[in-house]
């Protein structure tokens, strides 16, 4: 018999990398693999799987009738990520449908399971494609020049149907279980997060353009060294989110051309990553990266190419499913935090078209998107139960 426990370690080892991680991407074999798994697990259950034009994963248990509760995550991850982030909400819905299998349960509604593609957005610096694509938010022109079609078609799948991905307008409730993948749960000593608001993330790819020349010859003044641009980012953008507080900032990637340790860099690219849950301060946060590089550009005597990655304003969630999530856990025994989110999640896409609502299990340690990202087993089994009370309470 499948168990929760049993499905983690399973899923951890599709696509485990020579780094102790698990490396899973859009459109990639691994990522197949794992979706191959999931589409097993889900017909045994007696669920209709199938890959939808955006690579999501759906299961569904027609029963009933009415717009269907959602239960749903991703199987992406980061380069070298955890095996839990994402993992741990698509197998916490499979053991949701289990149990209520179990019980013999006959649904008044309908119940679905997503394991949304391309939630970490790792190859293509996008995020929650899989997800807007399900809410019919798809960005063709921004998607189209980004290499995507190629790698969808490699993978089988017609960038041209991406707008027939959108399913949302069937469902009614959408929840989803996950990691907190920070330090405050843990630290409140409480054994679940009730989320009541996901932060807004903005990101860019910048490009700063100077002179490529001999290390050694070019006099320091002289010099129009793009990768100095990129240091001085990294810098700038850290110091303005210490000032500002309820903000952060992330370079994650830089690269510096033409790549010689006695060539003075003639371009730098880097990924500008910045966050805040205050609409206030989500705002100012475009306004911030664009005045902020092209000082430094100025000041540097480079060029700047800035283009946008990724928008997603911060979003509260339904103070319904809240208060259900908060009931179902004080009847499992369990206590609750009410948190926001400073990760991204589906349930960001989601909350824009249905109510959503999302529960956290606590990260030991704070650390996630890496190889040592953990949970307890029995953290991961009570989140599920407490999911399961939660759906029993959606369907009536
Ligand atoms: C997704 O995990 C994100 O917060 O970037
Ligand atoms: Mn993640
Ligand atoms: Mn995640």
């Amino acid at each position: 018999v499948s168990s929760l426990r049993a499905d983690l370690e399973a899923a951890a080892c599709i696509g485990a990398d020579e780094r102790g991680g698990v490396s899973r991407f859009a459109w990639t074999r691994e990522l197949a693999q794992a979706n191959a798994w999931l589409m097993e697990r889900l017909s045994e259950l007696g669920l209709t799987a199938e890959l939808d034009p955006a690579g999501n994963v759906l299961g569904r248990w027609e029963s009933g009738k009415g717009t269907a509760v959602l239960l749903g995550s991703h199987l992406d991850t980061v380069p070298n990520g955890g095996r839990f982030d994402g993992a741990l909400g698509v197998l916490a819905a499979l053991d949701v449908v289990r149990r209520l299998r179990a019980e013999g349960v006959e649904p008044r509604r309908p119940v679905w399971i997503a394991s949304f593609n391309d939630e970490e957005g790792a190859r293509f610096q996008t995020g929650m494609l899989g997800s807007r694509a399900f809410c019919g938010e798809c960005d063709l022109e921004d998607w189209g020049g980004r290499g995507i079609p190629e790698a969808m078609a490699e993978a089988g799948l017609d960038f041209a149907r991406l707008a027939g991905a959108r399913r949302v307008d069937e469902v009614g409730a959408y929840l989803e279980l996950h990691i907190e993948q920070g330090p405050v749960l843990e630290r409140s000593g409480a054994d679940l997060g009730v989320v009541t608001a996901i932060t807004g993330m903005l990101g860019f790819r910048a490009r700063f353009v100077g002179e490529a020349n001999h290390a050694g010859t070019t006099p320091m003044e002289h010099r129009r060294d793009a990768l100095a641009g990129g240091a001085r980012t990294v810098l700038a953008l850290r110091d303005a989110a210490r000032e500002r507080g309820d903000m952060t900032a992330n370079v994650g990637v830089i690269s510096a051309e033409p790549g010689g340790f006695n060539v003075v860099p003639g371009a730098a690219e880097l990924t500008v990553d910045v966050r805040s849950p205050s609409p206030e301060t989500y705002a100012a946060l475009e306004p911030l990266v664009r005045e902020t590089l092209s000082a430094i550009a100025a000041e540097e005597g480079l060029g700047l190419e800035l283009a946008e990655t990724h928008r997603k304003p911060p979003v509260a969630l339904d103070p319904g499913l809240q208060d259900a999530l908060e009931a179902a856990a004080r009847d499992e025994g369990a206590t609750t935090l009410r948190m926001p989110s400073g990760a991204g999640h589906d349930a960001m896409v989601l909350a824009h078209h249905v109510p959503a609502g999302m529960l956290f299990v606590p990260s030991r340690g704070g650390v996630s998107h890496s190889p040592a990202e953990f949970t307890s087993a029995e953290h991961c089994e009570l989140g599920a139960r407490v999911l399961a009370r939660a759906v029993r309470a959606l369907l009536g």
